[in-house]
């Protein structure tokens, strides 16, 4: 059975059909990215998946039961959670503050959630931070932080939004390491980015988004040349502005 599954989901805005129909399946395990277009409607599904949004239309299920219209804290404590887009750390808290609250109230009963929050500094490597405030941290640091917060949860599942955006190569390499220790350790991963080379070295299938609509989906080879795809995305101008050349 997969993991997660997503029937027809659909979202609109009034008048703006963000996520138009879109139906998958996750198995348990699998590494699975998740590309498109500014705009295309990834950050929405996920939080169609994760219930910060209800959606307009279709089904969400985790491990065969349904979880369509529960709250992100539920869903939470059923182990699927996500990271934001934004990340916006409490700025008057430790850096261990911050993944404890994760670890106490991120809906997973935690029995000791300090040290589960240590935990998960100490794997995304900001132990040696943890009694620190997150003003001190550098981007690439704050996005390690963010998915301590989300880790200390003890999630089954993990719905990364854009973790490497806007980072420089060394911090890009330090995320990429990051997720394949969560890999390793069993987590099942849904991840969105637009730093390609990030997204297909760690991924094992790639869905492809484009004006709400799941166009496309394969291994990241099948993506790369897939002429759909390049149109939409990977090629010419959508590349140049997430930052990324076509193949990068
Ligand atoms: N809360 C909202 N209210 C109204 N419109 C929204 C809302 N959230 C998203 N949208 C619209 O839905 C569409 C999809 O947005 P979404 O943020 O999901 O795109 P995205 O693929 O994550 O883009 P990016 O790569 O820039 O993060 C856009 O047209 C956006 O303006
Ligand atoms: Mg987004």
């Amino acid at each position: 059975m997969a993991l997660l599954e997503g029937k027809n989901l659909t979202k609109s805005f009034g008048g703006v059909l963000a996520v138009d129909d879109v139906s998958f399946s996750i198995e348990r395990g699998e590494t699975v990215g998740l590309i498109g277009p500014n705009g295309a409607g990834k950050s929405t599904l996920f939080r169609l998946i994760t219930g910060v949004h209800e959606p307009t239309e279709g089904h969400v299920f985790l491990n065969g039961d349904e979880i369509t219209g529960m709250s992100p804290h539920e869903i939470c404590h059923r182990g699927l959670v996500k990271t934001h887009q934004i990340v916006k750390p409490f700025e008057h808290m430790t850096l261990l503050e911050n993944a404890t609250v994760g670890a106490e109230f991120g809906g997973r009963e935690v029995d000791h959630p300090q040290e589960k929050a240590y935990e998960s500094l100490e794997f995304v490597d900001l132990d040696h931070l943890a009694h620190t405030k997150p003003d001190e941290l550098s981007v690439g640091a704050l996005k390690r932080l963010e998915i301590a917060r989300v880790l200390a949860t003890d999630p089954d599942m993990m719905l990364f939004d854009e973790v490497a955006g806007g980072l420089d190569t060394d911090e890009t390499e330090a995320i990429v390491d990051l997720i394949g220790d969560i890999k390793e350790s069993g987590k099942t991963i849904f991840l969105i980015d637009h730093v390609m080379r990030a997204l297909m070295s760690v991924s094992e299938r790639v869905f492809v988004l484009e004006n709400g609509q799941l166009i496309a989906r394969g291994t990241p080879e099948e993506i790369q040349n897939d002429q759909r795809v390049i149109e939409a995305y990977l090629g010419k101008s959508a590349g140049e502005d997430a930052g990324v050349a076509a193949g990068d």
